[in-house]
This record gives structure tokens, sequence and C-alpha cells, in this order.
């Protein structure tokens, strides 16, 4: 699959700047996942004014990251391990990507244009970023050396870190 690169970074830029910005795609994310998929609301513990800030930059990592699978596999394989602990489901993964497409279709088609293209580009990247998090967590122990490789422990999470979410080099011992 060939991912449109430019137009995934451009249209997340538009995210920042446009209609109430990230703040408000991650709040609108939250309160239609929270109407539309009410199942979901138990596995939430984090207020959404503090989550969708976790979300808005791990967002912004993958974008940053899509050229660098060295870097970004190893920390979506991190975030898929972690989410077992948040009792995430395979199943979930659907209604989250249907969710965050309809999300930015509907903040960037605001102010500005919400083509086709976008609509393509970004749903393909989001299967992959589910699929990426979905196998790690289906086998978790098959990846247990690359995550120590990259400074994770085994269940995804970092050692003195409370921000796994956030992308970090990994510096040579
Ligand atoms: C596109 C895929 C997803 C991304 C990028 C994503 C991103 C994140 C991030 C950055 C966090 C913060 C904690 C951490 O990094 O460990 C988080 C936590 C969480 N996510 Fe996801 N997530 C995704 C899919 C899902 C799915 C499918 C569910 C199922 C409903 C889910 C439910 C949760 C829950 C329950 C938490 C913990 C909330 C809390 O602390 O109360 N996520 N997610």
């Amino acid at each position: 699959m060939s991912l449109n690169v430019g137009l995934l970074r451009e249209t997340f830029a538009r995210v920042k700047t446009e209609n109430g910005g990230a703040t408000a795609l991650g709040m609108s994310f939250y309160k239609r996942l929270f109407e539309k998929y009410p199942a979901v609301i138990p596995l939430f513990h984090t207020p959404p004014e503090e989550q969708h800030k976790k979300l808005i930059a791990s967002l912004g990592a993958i974008v940053g990251g899509v050229e660098q699978p060295e870097r970004l596999l190893p920390y979506l394989h991190a975030m898929g391990i972690r989410h077992l602990k948040y009792k995430t489901e395979t199943a979930h993964y659907g209604a989250v990507a249907e969710n965050l497409l309809a999300v930015l279709a509907e903040h960037l088609g605001k102010e500005g244009e919400w083509t086709s293209e976008m609509q393509e580009t970004w749903s393909a990247a989001i299967a992959v970023v589910a699929k990426t998090m979905i196998e790690a967590a289906d086998n978790p122990l098959a990846y247990k050396d690359e995550l120590t490789q990259m400074g994770y422990e085994p269940d995804g999470f970092r050692k003195n870190d409370s921000q796994p979410w956030v992308e970090k080099p990994v510096v040579a011992k």
C-alpha cells in the first residue's frame, strides 16, 4: 500500500488550526464515541479533557513517524500491548476507526475541504495502525525482544515514564 504521506501531514496540520483546533477535534472524538458506542464508556477512567491530549499526541507521533517504520512499528506494537491493560478488544478497533474518520471529516469539512482522497488516505492509515496494534496485542510475547530493544517493558509501558504515548528515540547504551 502506498500512503499519501504529504496529504496525511497536511491534513493533520489543519486539524490544529481549523475549527477550534486539536482540542475541539479531541473532545468531539470522545463525545461521539461515547454516544455512538456506549459499551466502551466503562473502559475509560481518564476524563476526555485529559485523554484527548494523549490521543492527539499519539496521532502526531504516528503522522510524524510514517516514514520511519523502524521506530513507528515498535511504538505501535507497544501501544497495542498496553491497550490489553485497558481491556480493549479487537472488535473495538472498528468503532474507534469509524469514529476517528467521522470526526476528522466533520472537523476539517467545516472550514476547508474534506475530499475523498483525504478520506481514503486517513482510512488506510488508521487501518494499518489498528492492524499493527491488534497483531501485537494478539501475541505480546512475540514482541518482547523488540520492545526491550526500544526501551519498553514487555507490557508496552516504560519504566519511570508516565507518558508512554510520547515517542522517544532510544539512547544507545
Ligand atoms: C487507532 C488506534 C488507537 C490509538 C492511536 C489510541 C491511542 C491511545 C493513547 C495514546 C492512550 C494513552 C495511554 C497509552 O498510550 O498507553 C490510549 C488509552 C486508552 N485507549 Fe486507546 N487508542 C487506540 C485504540 C483504542 C481502542 C480501539 C480502544 C477501545 C475502546 C481504546 C481505548 C483506550 C482506553 C480505555 C484507554 C485508557 C483510558 C484511561 O486512561 O482511562 N483505544 N489510547
